[in-house]
């Protein structure tokens, strides 16, 4: 019979990969760190209300759901805002502000499969609670600019497009479109560019053909690129609301370029990002050669934290995704090869084995990567297997050593031997390694 296969778009990690992935989040947890983010977790499996909002976000048609044997209906994690959402709400009054957290956790959607996309990944996210000013997007965007700077990458690898539905909401209205008009533009928005005029089929069907100037008002804002030229098109419609949103433009392109980053962020309004509960600010990572999917996405989310039963909390965060980014650092020769050889191999006679395994022992709990043949074949082919393990050094307990109370060090590299006495192994073992 044969074995049943992984179910699609699932991965396994044989060691090779299993250490390409733990560098990358060795990188991101350090980065985390240096930046002052706090490591929190939730659970794999949720509710499924928590994720139905009725919103017609993609990621509703792509939940991982079922019913448990006790009746109730959950579904995989897709995303973790809104688990975050109702971790900081529960504790809201009690955290010290402003709440900065981050984590590296395995998420599950039903999609269909592409290069870069499967159905489960894993996601680095980092969000800050209680700022309610552009200050905290200038943390988050400076946080995940070296999250990806910490691999080697350059603003000629990637960059961070930056948009901002607030200010889309506030031109629509100011551009005679209805409340009820608005939510069917933003998503009409972030279809424009992998479908271009189709992308208003949608809207269209739904509220009749548009008339060239309405949708000459849209076109025109998603085409914008650049601060002057979002001056320039919001400057004509002479709305105040508009003018102060500019301000908050100003604050965060300032506070990015205070932090050395204008290289990497382009103002570019074609971002909305498909999940409707971003208030505000909205940015999205991509390679400059644009091979790949998104690497990251993010933005303001103001009023989740209270939909979750918590109080009304400002906050803004970002995802990047490990599946992409590994592609991105693969095609710029960034992925290193990670070998995990021992530090020592040690080789024994079959009388002085048994002492030769106290000091196996004794090394390792010092934390010295050490490696030996389990079944103890003759001397010469413990060589061979101590070469063949790239280890740095083999430790000899040959007869003769042994009855001088001394044991063999080799450095594997050069060839050159010296004789150590036992007493002092694992410290001539660490010197050996340092030099
Ligand atoms: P998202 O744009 O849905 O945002 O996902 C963020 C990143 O996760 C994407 O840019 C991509 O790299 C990766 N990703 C998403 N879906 C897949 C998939 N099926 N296969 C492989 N990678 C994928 C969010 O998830 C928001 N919750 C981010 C956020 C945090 N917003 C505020 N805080």
């Amino acid at each position: 019979m044969a074995l049943p296969q992984t179910l699609p778009g699932f991965r396994e990690f044989y060691p090779e990969a299993m250490a390409a992935r733990q560098h990358l989040f060795r990188v991101w947890r350090q980065t985390a760190l240096a930046y002052g983010f706090q490591e929190y977790d939730g659970p794999v499996l949720e509710p499924l209300e928590l994720y139905t909002r009725k919103s017609g976000d993609e990621i509703e048609a792509q939940l991982f759901s079922f019913t448990d044997k006790g009746g109730r209906e959950v579904a995989l994690r897709p995303e973790m805002t809104p688990t975050v959402c109702r971790l900081v709400g529960a504790k809201a009054n009690a955290l010290k502000r402003p709440i900065k957290w981050f984590s590296v956790a395995e998420f599950y959607r039903y999609e269909r499969m592409q290069k870069g996309r499967g159905r489960c990944f894993f996601q680095f996210n980092a969000d800050v609670f209680g700022e309610a000013g552009p200050e905290a997007e200038v943390e988050l965007i400076a946080l995940m600019v070296q999250c990806m700077r910490g691999f080697g990458l350059t603003a000629e690898d990637f960059y961070v497009r930056l948009s901002d539905r607030d200010l889309w909401i506030h031109y629509l209205r100011a551009s005679g479109f209805s409340d009820a008009e608005v939510p069917d533009v933003l998503s009409t928005v972030d279809k424009f560019e992998k479908l271009g005029d189709a992308a208003f089929k949608g809207f269209e069907e739904k509220h009749g053909a548009l008339a060239a100037g309405r949708r000459e008002a849209i076109t025109g804002l998603l085409s914008v690129r650049g601060f002057e030229a979002l001056e320039t098109r919001i400057s004509t419609l002479g709305d105040p609301a508009l003018q102060a949103r500019l301000g908050d433009w100003r604050t965060l392109l300032d506070g990015l370029q205070a932090m050395g980053l204008e290289a990497f962020v382009e103002v570019d309004l074609g971002v909305v990002r498909g999940l409707s509960y971003y208030t505000g600010f909205v940015f999205e990572a991509f390679d400059r050669k644009g091979d790949l999917r998104a690497l990251a996405g993010g933005g303001r989310y103001n009023d989740l934290v209270a939909r979750y039963g918590g109080p009304q909390l400002p906050a803004v965060g970002f995802a990047i995704g490990d599946m992409t980014f590994q592609l991105l650092l693969e095609a710029r020769g960034l992925a290193p090869a990670i070998v995990q050889s021992p530090d020592v191999y040690v080789v024994a006679g079959e009388a002085e084995r048994s002492i030769a395994l106290g000091f196996v022992n004794e090394m390792r709990a010092a934390g010295i990567r050490t490696e030996y043949a389990l079944k103890a074949p003759a001397f010469g082919k413990q060589f061979k297997l101590a070469g063949q393990s790239g280890a740095r050094l083999a430790l000899v307990f040959g007869a003769e050593e042994v009855a001088r109370g001394t044991a063999k060090i080799r450095d594997m590299r050069s060839g050159t031997e010296s004789e150590e006495t036992l007493d002092n192994l694992p410290e001539a073992i660490r010197e050996a390694l340092r030099s």
